[in-house]
């Protein structure tokens, strides 16, 4: 990456419009090619060891719409946004699954799997660790919320708004999607569209503590 794409200027104006949408338009869907560059944004998410713990659904069917709402405080996003997405982290990451990944590794930069082993044994050896604390899950839905965070803020770049919602009962998700007996589960969910202008947190001003507050320089 040598040069910038866009200006800070329009980063800043982007990133200062977005907000979390509380009222989407029910009818003002997201154009094809604007949702296919956000579902990249999807895929294109960093993970530690570039392990990928995670799926993304994308939920089109307004029946399971409708049934996931009551379990997500009855936001009205969560069937009104043009599109909704469940984000689901690996329960578990075992040495099948790392090496399913070494595997594509070897395949996208043509090298061969056996050259990877040293990288193979430092995945299995810290994911070993966290085993040990039952602490896989934790790891993979932190991993998760990096995409949420490249997914608002690439879809404010483009204009479209979004609302992280974690105000779920990921189990019920969990339920509904049919999740169990599966390695995934319901962490958060985000919807995305285009806000109504009635939807008051679209004016509000947003509320951050200053720079000087919460960076310091050493
Ligand atoms: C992880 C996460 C979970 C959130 N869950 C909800 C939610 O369930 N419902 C909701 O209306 N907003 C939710 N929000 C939005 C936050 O309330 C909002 O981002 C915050 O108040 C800052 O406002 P702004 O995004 O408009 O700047 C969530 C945000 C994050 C990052």
């Amino acid at each position: 990456m040598s040069q910038p794409i866009i200006t800070e200027k329009e980063l800043l104006a982007a990133l200062h419009a977005r907000y979390a949408a509380k009222q989407f338009a029910p009818d003002r869907p997201i154009p094809d090619a604007t949702w296919a560059a956000l579902e990249e944004t999807l895929v294109q998410t960093q993970s530690a060891f570039g392990l990928q713990p995670w799926k993304f659904l994308v939920i089109d069917s307004p029946e399971l719409r409708h049934r996931l709402r009551p379990f997500s405080w009855d936001q009205s996003a969560v069937t009104d946004a043009s599109k909704f997405v469940v984000f689901l982290a690996r329960k578990h990451t075992n040495a099948a699954d790392v090496g399913h990944y070494l595997d594509r590794i070897a395949q996208v930069r043509k090298v061969t799997p056996e050259s990877l082993d040293g990288f193979r044994e430092r995945i299995l050896e810290t994911l070993g660790a966290s085993a040990a604390s039952q602490k896989i899950g934790d790891w993979a839905a932190r991993q998760l919320y990096i995409g949420l965070g490249q997914f608002t803020t690439a879809a404010a770049l483009l204009g479209v708004d979004t609302c992280p919602i974690e105000g779920i009962e990921p189990e019920k998700y969990d339920a509904i999607l049919e999740l169990e007996g599966t390695p995934f589960t319901t962490v958060f969910t985000v919807a995305a569209g285009y806000g109504l202008p009635t939807d008051k947190y679209a004016s509000l001003p947003k509320v951050r503590f200053p720079l000087s507050e919460v960076l310091e320089h050493r």
